[in-house]
């Protein structure tokens, strides 16, 4: 709760490449991202690896992952550049502009926010680990009542761009801002075994379904970073899809979706009740 002259509670939202691919669908969660925005200091954070292959693909490079991980190739930093940073980015700004959002679309080499190493094998890789966020930016631009638009593109402070998982980034930023909500909204209504929703993982558990082999892929980094975060103090954290105007809010409130959460402590048995 924020009573008076306490800041407003701040969310970070990821949405993933496909999350919002129809432009309809995008108008309505960009008006309701504007009615979340008065109650809350909202970031957004997006990915596009989807895209980012589908190009590379068109530019005759075949890409490859490790654990739901794309291991960048310098001609696929560029990629990831014009489509992450750029096209995705913009549309997405644009999106929020249009539902009257004062969206300021900005990637991790913006302010620096976002100081990034990149990994040491295989050699010449562009992915990277984020080494330290910088909150000035963003703090500035929500001070001054816009909202952040971050794409996960980040800098190695010697003129390169660094690749990281948006997830990442995500985790990244909410633990740096102490963010009270962190929701990862994908292509998918939750994290699913044997066909149907979870509608909690604990997050004690969620390395033995990784290990079995019921999440996998990108699914991987999202429920890494969300244990992560759990274990960091962010108060909520969600995975799910975003489908009509009211999902938002459903997610926020864990009425949809799969809620990263251990499970609450047992009630006290009656006989130990005075
Ligand atoms: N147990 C699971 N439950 C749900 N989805 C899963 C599971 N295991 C693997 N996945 C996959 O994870 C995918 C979501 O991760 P993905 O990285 O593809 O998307 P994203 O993170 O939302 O987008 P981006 O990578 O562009 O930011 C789903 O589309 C699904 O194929
Ligand atoms: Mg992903």
């Amino acid at each position: 709760m924020t009573g008076a002259g306490t800041r407003a509670p701040a969310a970070v939202i990821k949405l993933g490449g496909r999350a919002l691919e129809k432009a309809a669908l995008r108008s309505v969660f960009a008006a309701e991202l504007g009615s979340l925005a008065g109650a809350w200091r909202v970031i957004v954070v997006h990915g596009g690896g989807a895209e980012v292959t589908a190009v590379s693909r068109r530019l005759g490079h075949e890409p490859r992952f490790q654990e739901g991980i794309r291991l960048t190739t310098v001609e696929e930093m560029e990629v990831v550049d014009m489509v992450i940073a750029g096209s995705a980015n913009k549309r997405l700004v644009r999106a929020l502009n249009a539902a009257g959002v004062r969206a300021v679309g900005i990637c991790g080499s913006d302010g620096p926010t976002l100081a990034a190493r990149p990994e040491a094998a295989p050699p010449g890789t562009r992915t990277g680990r984020i080494e330290g966020v910088d909150t000035r930016l963003l703090a500035t631009l929500i001070d001054a009542g816009y909202v952040p638009v971050m794409s996960p593109v980040c800098d190695d402070g010697a003129g390169g761009g660094v690749n990281v998982n948006a997830d990442t980034v995500a985790l990244r930023v909410a633990t740096a801002i102490d963010a009270d909500a962190l929701l990862f909204i994908s292509d998918v209504d939750g994290v699913r075994k044997d066909g149907a929703v979870l509608r909690r993982l604990d997050p004690a558990a969620a390395d033995e379904e990784i290990a079995a082999g019921t999440i996998t892929g990108g699914m991987v980094p999202k429920i890494r970073s969300s244990i992560a975060a759990v274990a960091a103090g962010v108060g909520r954290v969600h995975v799910g899809d975003y489908d009509a105007v009211g999902a938002l809010h459903a997610l926020l409130d864990g009425a949809r979706g799969t809620v990263v959460a251990a499970p609450p402590a047992a009630a006290p048995a009656a006989n130990l009740v005075r």
